[in-house]
């Protein structure tokens, strides 16, 4: 990721995780908001698998950062009394490496493996015998030494996340027997989300300071848990300590956060297709190097939200910026003018 956007506040919410999201992570999935369908048949899995003494089936979580895939990996993990076990698929180089978790795994351990679409042909090889048949071929010697022996495995549940379902290859894909896209929350679930968050922050905050942070959470529960506690700051420093609307629209406004929770950069990246590309279409590559941004983070972070919210179109030949877009910032379409510049660049 560039150096020009480092001070990016949404981009910090992309790359880290920190201890205090540790803190309003919920446990379990009676306080996992919002996704009733999704809960509803997750809990239906849980429990018919307990009654019959089995592992839980391999679960596939796929969907944009911050929605709450790492989260209920690990209420699954707790609601099947199970031991968690975590990793990524880019810390994972070589075969030996997923080896030696797998075999080291217990009866009915919950193994997590975060950005499933980026591990390498080979394990994900091992991986397929593992899911499958509960076992790992490991080659042992060399040239016509070379002899395989079969490791068992004890029945375990794997949970594969990532952000690039489309990357997983199908023979991956189609070992898991749950799978489960998560989708953007609604208004109402990011709400509940900051209502619970403030509660075990022990911060005051209005109904309508709810609301107005809700609104500007790109339907993101990360980024709604980010905007509440620099509301929080702003209204210790500002305020009296409890955060009301005042404070949300003060502090929006010092972030750049505009009512539809687009942020400086979304704002750039529609505003360079519209007066760089004539409202596009512009290949990914080229808009993201035009914008300074890494190409994984524009189509991971950045487009999801802006097409989901009409402002983006992933075309075959691009992205094309809407009507909406010009609208939003601004522009009228058939000159490429801005209408009234400065004033009507955050339209608040
Ligand atoms: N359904 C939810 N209810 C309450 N909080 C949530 C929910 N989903 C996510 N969160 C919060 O959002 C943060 C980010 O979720 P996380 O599971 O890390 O997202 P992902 O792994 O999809 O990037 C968590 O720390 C958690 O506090
Ligand atoms: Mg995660």
């Amino acid at each position: 990721m560039s150096d020009n956007n480092s001070d990016s506040f949404l981009e910090a919410e992309y790359r880290e995780e920190d201890a205090l999201e540790g803190r309003l992570r919920p446990q379990r999935l009676k306080e996992f908001q919002g996704q009733r369908a999704l809960k509803e048949n997750l809990s239906v899995f849980i429990s018919a698998a307990k009654e019959r003494q089995e592992s839980l089936d391999h679960v596939f979580l796929s969907g944009p950062p911050g929605l709450g895939k790492t989260t209920l990996a690990g209420i699954l993990a707790n609601e099947m009394g199970a031991e968690f076990k975590v990793t990524s698929a880019p810390a994972l180089e070589k075969p030996k490496d997923l080896a030696g978790i797998l075999t080291t795994l217990g009866e009915g351990n919950v193994f997590f493996i975060d950005e499933v679409h980026r591990l390498k042909p080979a394990l994900e090889e091992m991986l397929y015998i593992a899911m499958e048949d509960y076992e790992i071929d490991w080659i042992v010697g060399q040239g016509p030494a070379a002899r395989t022996i079969r490791i068992p495995l004890p029945p375990f549940t794997l949970i594969g996340a990532t952000t690039k379902a489309g990357q997983v290859t199908g023979p991956l894909f189609s070992r898991f027997g749950i799978t489960v896209r998560m989708d953007f929350y609604t208004e109402a679930d990011l709400k509940a989300i900051i209502a619970r968050s403030a509660s075990i922050l022990s911060v005051s905050i209005g109904d309508d300071a709810v609301a107005a942070i809700a609104q500007c959470s790109r339907g993101t529960p990360r980024v709604a848990n980010r905007l509440l506690r620099r509301m929080r700051d702003f209204a210790q420093i500002l305020g009296n300590g409890s955060i009301d609307a005042g404070i949300v629209s003060e502090g929006l406004k010092r972030l750049e956060i505009d009512h539809f929770g687009l942020e400086k950069h979304d704002r750039e990246i529609l505003r360079t297709i519209i007066e760089q590309y004539d409202g596009g279409p512009v290949g990914a590559e080229t808009l993201a190097i035009s914008v300074g941004e890494a190409v994984e983070s524009l189509e991971d972070f950045y487009e999801p939200f802006l097409i989901q919210r009409g402002f983006l179109q992933r075309t075959p030949r691009g992205r094309t910026a809407t009507p909406l877009a010009y609208q939003h910032l601004g522009i009228d379409p058939n000159t490429g003018r801005s209408k009234k510049v400065e004033d009507q660049r955050f339209l608040f």
